[in-house]
């Protein structure tokens, strides 16, 4: 297959590159021309475990290439994947003017019939708007639109995308629906299922899937607080809950919030849909609003604790989880911004989400280099990551840096082995 990727972000350059692993022929379009030249040359700008290595493979066997121009890209696809942004508007609805630009871009290029994907995460009747986008300015040429919501999570993207739960395709007609299930088969060889149904339930199931797992977080995150106020261990609590298998161990940890550049907007994006369709979503308003709380929570620990000003903070995890460089909506982001303005000093390190947190903390911050030379000076050192690298810190060489007082935000610590060393422990809900 012809394959055409618009937008070599987190979805689109994985999705490209796991269909060129399996031999299609894949473009990847972006109009951000530094991310394109960087691709040519071999720089990838995002961090995903096993990504280089199967571009690598992919790029040496030509089964992929990028570009930014768009005549090159529309050439020639037998099925166009739409991987571009849907932040929020002001006011939490979904800003659907990357997917309208592309989808007129698309008229404007296609020479031949074309099945168009709808990859990102788009509202509830948004495939019709594209249909519609498109048809208005290309009369001429046949074309169906799919809702083909992605699953993958940041991270293990690749594993993800590679081995998958499930393939969800909203698509209306037989000969497109056949077209992508045979696309999909290798994907499903491990058992996943195609589940097809129309598109607008496929656009609702993908915000579903989203609001119900940042609602386990939140409700985690209110229990853990309360736990707190009782003298009950969160962490024992969950233990038990987790056990109960119509509950299930996933996205039961507390913590300082959820971030990133999906459970934030989705929530919010399917709060705004329902207003618009004259439903209220009470139960996602208030994930929502826990949410926005506990992001704040280790500062006011850390205020409780001490004076804030002039406070030398080392800070471990900048990105929203491990295993990514990805900032957007990060709880330590938006930790570190409040804590400057009340006069911290602060001393960070995360091992892949430097360059993308400069952009946004410019020199407001020391970069360290390793999480070792983070602690240098600090009195307080801050948990925001659950990478690997900061679970088995030596506490003893944290104490001889003259740290006091350890905020793991993630709960990563045995509060005794940390107090055993002379350091305050604050932990969630624990
Ligand atoms: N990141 C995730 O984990 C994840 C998971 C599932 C679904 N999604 C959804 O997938 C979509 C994409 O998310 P992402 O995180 O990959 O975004 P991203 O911001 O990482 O990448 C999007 C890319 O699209 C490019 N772009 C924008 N308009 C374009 C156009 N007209 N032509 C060509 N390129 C264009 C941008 O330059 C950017 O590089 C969103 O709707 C998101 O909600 C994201």
């Amino acid at each position: 297959m012809n394959i055409t990727i618009v937008g070599t972000g987190y979805v689109g350059l994985v999705t490209g590159a796991c269909f060129a692993k399996l031999g299609n022929n894949v473009t990847c379009l972006d109009n951000n021309k530094k991310i394109i030249r960087n691709l040519n040359n071999g720089v990838i700008h995002i961090y995903e475990p096993g990504l280089e290595e199967i571009l690598r493979e992919a790029i040496k066997k030509n089964n992929i290439c990028f570009t930014f121009d768009k005549k090159e890209a529309y050439k020639n696809p037998n099925i166009i994947f739409v991987c571009v942004p849907t932040p929020q508007n002001n006011g939490g609805s979904v800003d659907l003017s990357f997917v309208v630009r592309a989808s007129r871009e698309i008229a404007e290029n296609i020479k031949k019939e074309v099945i168009i994907v709808d990859k990102s995460t788009v509202p509830v009747g948004t495939a019709e708007l594209v249909e519609k986008t498109i048809r208005e300015l290309n009369k001429k040429i046949s074309f169906r639109v799919v809702s083909n919501p992605e699953f993958l999570a940041e991270g293990s993207a690749v594993k993800d995308f590679l081995y998958p739960n499930r393939i969800c395709l909203g698509v209306e007609d037989k000969k497109t629906r056949e077209i992508l299930k045979k696309l999909y088969h290798p994907f499903t060889l491990s058992g996943a299922p195609i589940i097809i149904m129309g598109r607008r339930s496929a656009e609702l199931a993908k915000y579903a899937c989203n609001a119900m797992l940042a609602t386990r977080i939140s409700f985690m995150n209110e229990l853990a607080n309360f736990s707190e106020k009782v003298g009950a261990n969160i962490e024992d609590v969950r233990r038990v809950m987790q056990t109960d298998p119509r509950i299930g161990n996933k996205f039961l940890y507390s913590g300082v919030g959820y971030g990133g550049a999906c459970f934030p907007k989705d929530v919010r994006g399917i709060i705004k849909t329902a207003e618009e369709n004259k439903s209220e979503l009470k139960i996602l308003k208030s994930v929502d609003q826990v949410n926005e709380k506990q992001k704040t929570i280790l500062l006011k620990k850390i205020e409780d604790y001490t004076i804030i000003k002039n406070l030398k903070i080392s800070v471990w995890g900048l990105a929203f989880k491990k295993n990514t460089n990805d900032v957007r909506e990060s709880p330590a982001i938006k930790f570190v911004l409040e804590a400057i303005k009340k006069g911290a000093i602060i001393n960070c390190f995360d091992p892949q989400a430097m360059l993308e947190a400069k952009k946004i903390l410019k020199e407001s911050v020391n970069y360290a280099r390793t999480k070792e030379e983070a602690l240098r000076e600090a009195s307080v050192l801050v948990v925001f990551t659950d990478w690997d690298d900061f679970k088995q810190p030596d506490f003893k060489e944290i104490k001889k840096q003259g740290v006091k007082a350890i905020f793991d935000g993630r709960n990563l610590y045995e509060p005794k082995e940390v107090r055993e060393q002379g350091i305050k422990y604050f932990g969630i809900g624990r």
